[in-house]
């Protein structure tokens, strides 16, 4: 899979590349990650990139003709041409489910703002699919894309070693939160590791691995649990009874009947 990251500031990228998983996927052929300065495709003397808002404000806004210049370059220095994507706090939140979207793709283009952000006509004509990694403003696109890149860079088979780690994580396959896990030693200041991770007995331990991630689900993120129950009953978002049908569910068990079934077969997004 490639990555090209379109960015006024490249150089921020260096130690995350040269590092642990990234470094190793990059080495193996496994993932390409190429980077690009935006301010290369300025035409002006003094290598303009960003102008004053008409109207007035504060800040500077990146301008179109350097970032379209440079989009259609990168776009033509490869084949496929990619899917590009804007990082923006206006775009559709990052979550484990487009992620996994994001990595059917063989190739992303990954333009990053910095100051006040972009003009807007560079959404308009260049038509790219925005994503915010948060509702909370970051100084630039560089450090969302780097959280891009590794979320969807796990998925890439080869990149983690052990395929199937990554379907039992939180919000993978069962949506839920993961379970506890714990390693040696057996005891540490008091806290001993719960007795049936040591009985070697599979399927208790797996059923109990599953009461654990649902009852962790419950406690913190209730959201998904009902996220989840909207599309079995096939409501809509926002279901205002939805919550009640979850919030009736306290027993690990009542909530595993409907858990163990599948994902609605055509993938319907939250
Ligand atoms: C300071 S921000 C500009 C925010 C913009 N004025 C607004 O209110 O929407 C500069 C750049 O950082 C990036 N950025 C900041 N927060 C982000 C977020 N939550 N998700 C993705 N990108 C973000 C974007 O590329 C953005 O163009």
């Amino acid at each position: 899979m490639r990555f090209d990251v379109l960015t006024l500031f490249p150089e921020i990228f260096e130690g995350y590349l040269g590092q642990s998983l990234i470094k190793k996927a990059i080495d193996r052929g496994l993932i390409e990650i190429h980077r690009w300065n935006i301010r290369d495709w300025a035409t002006d003397k003094r290598k303009s990139v960003d102008d004053k808002p008409y109207g007035g404000g504060p800040g500077m806004l990146i301008m179109c003709p350097p970032v379209f210049a440079c989009v259609e370059a990168v776009q033509r220095a490869a084949d496929p041409p990619g899917r590009l994507i804007m990082l923006t706090p206006q775009g559709q939140l990052l979550n484990q489910k487009l992620v996994e979207r994001l990595a059917q793709e063989p190739r992303l283009l990954l333009l990053c703002g910095r100051y006040e952000g972009f003009d807007e006509r560079i959404r308009e004509g260049l038509k790219p699919l925005e994503i915010s990694v948060g509702d909370f403003i970051c100084n630039g696109g560089e450090v969302p894309a780097m959280l891009l890149i590794d979320a969807v860079s796990r998925l890439v088979p080869g990149v983690l070693g052990d395929e199937t780690s990554h379907k039992y994580e939180s919000f993978s396959e069962s949506g839920l939160l993961e379970y506890p896990q714990y390693t040696r030693p057996r005891e540490f200041r008091g806290m001993k590791v719960p007795e049936v991770l040591l009985t070697g007995n599979h399927q208790e331990i797996e059923r109990w691995r599953r009461e654990q991630s649902i009852a962790r689900t419950l406690q913190r993120r209730r959201d998904l649990l009902e996220r989840r129950d909207q599309r079995m009953s096939g409501a809509p978002a926002g279901d205002a009874n939805a919550g009640d049908r979850v919030s009736g569910r306290t027993e690990p068990d009542a909530v595993d009947l409907r858990l163990d079934q599948q994902d609605t077969p055509d993938g319907r997004d939250d």
